[in-house]
């Protein structure tokens, strides 16, 4: 059951499709400018959950791990906004940070998604939605979400809105 409070939101899944599915949910919400932060260990689902955002945003591409390529840029049919996807894992030193080029990434009419946020928190914007995957079992999974500002209170109140009607 989710715990009902006001910008926070936790939810355990038993399965990588129903990860996935509670990306796509997301996905379709997502506003251009909205930024999202997947954290949490190594197979926790960080990209399971992203490739379903995509897959819900309409991303023409499948949203797989940018582990090697560090940023991964989807377009989509329907406009011209995109949708970026960073591995910050790699992500060291400010020279590193720099070198990828946030201040275009982070423009508004785009979306994002981090995996490894917490690499680069001097660099993200203070307004996001924070979700923490924690492992539990093989197949269990615990989601938190957390909004930080107005508008990712009123992401994830939609978001709670279609997850549970
Ligand atoms: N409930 C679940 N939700 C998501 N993934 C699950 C779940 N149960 C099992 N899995 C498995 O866990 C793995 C998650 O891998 P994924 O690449 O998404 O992790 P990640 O958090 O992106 O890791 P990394 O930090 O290496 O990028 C997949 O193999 C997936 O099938
Ligand atoms: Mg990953």
């Amino acid at each position: 059951m989710p715990i009902l409070k006001e910008g926070e939101l936790d939810i355990i899944t038993h399965s990588a499709e129903q990860t996935a599915r509670l990306g796509t949910r997301l996905g379709t919400l997502l506003l251009p400018g909205d930024v999202i932060c997947l954290s949490g260990d190594m197979g926790a689902g960080k990209t399971v959950f992203s490739a379903g955002l995509g897959r819900g945003w309409g991303a023409t591409t499948p949203m797989s791990s940018p582990t090697f390529n560090l940023v991964h840029q989807h377009a989509r049919a329907k406009d011209d906004v995109l949708l970026y996807h960073l591995d910050c894992y790699r992500l060291k030193t400010d020279e590193d940070v720099e070198s990828i080029g946030l201040e275009e990434i982070l423009g508004p009419r785009s979306c994002v998604v981090f995996e490894w946020p917490e690499q680069i928190e001097p660099w993200l914007p203070p307004e996001h939605l924070w979700i923490n995957l924690g492992i539990m079992e093989a197949l269990r999974r615990n989601l938190v979400f957390k909004a930080n500002g107005k508008r990712y209170e009123h992401l994830l109140n939609e978001f709670r809105g279609i997850t549970y009607g």
